[in-house]
């Protein structure tokens, strides 16, 4: 959905994190990286019983990037009705991984309008989460409008033409 919004100038095709290699990781200079949680609010991988190799694994592959100087904005998908004490968590092993490696991380997103207990992917205030949150599963009419409102946020700094 996000990669339909802009040409192939602007943005490349999304690509599945378990086909990125570490030189490619540090390609580009600005990044969107989503992720569902999956198991008990984790990022998905083996070890979160999924089928195939995901992020879990590939934080392992990019230990030793250097993301000095890249802006990152990160999605997340989960469920916080199947899952509402630990909604979206994976967002914020995405987000500790990037900001330990010297990243800015923008589109913190509001948590009005989702109704969970808890989630680590949130901000000390609980005013925010990392990145955007979507849920497809149980709010999946408000995630066109809610893409839009967060491209819209981080426009500035990826240099995106709405
Ligand atoms: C086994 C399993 C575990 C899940 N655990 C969580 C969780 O801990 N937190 C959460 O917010 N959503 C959780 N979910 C919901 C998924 O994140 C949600 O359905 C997501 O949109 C799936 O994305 P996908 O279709 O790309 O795999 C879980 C789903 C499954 C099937």
């Amino acid at each position: 959905m996000i990669k339909k919004r802009f040409d192939d100038e602007t943005m490349d095709a999304p690509v599945n994190i378990n086909r990125v290699s570490a030189e490619q990781f540090c390609f580009y200079s600005h990044l969107i990286l989503g992720t569902p949680t999956m198991g008990e609010g984790q990022l998905p991988g083996l070890g979160a019983a999924c089928s195939e190799e995901s992020w879990e694994e590939a934080l392992d592959r990019f230990a030793e990037v250097d993301l000095t100087g890249k802006t990152v904005a990160l999605f997340g998908l989960g469920d916080q009705v199947g899952y509402p004490m630990e909604f979206v968590d994976g967002l914020r092993d995405l987000y500790d991984f990037i900001v330990e490696r010297g990243t800015t991380v923008v589109g913190a997103w509001p948590t009005t309008g989702y109704d969970f207990e808890a989630s680590r992917a949130v901000n000390d205030e609980e005013t925010h989460f990392v990145g955007l949150a979507l849920d497809q599963d149980n709010q999946a009419d408000q995630t066109a409008e809610r893409l839009e409102a967060w491209l819209a946020l981080i426009a500035p700094e990826f240099s995106l033409s709405l």
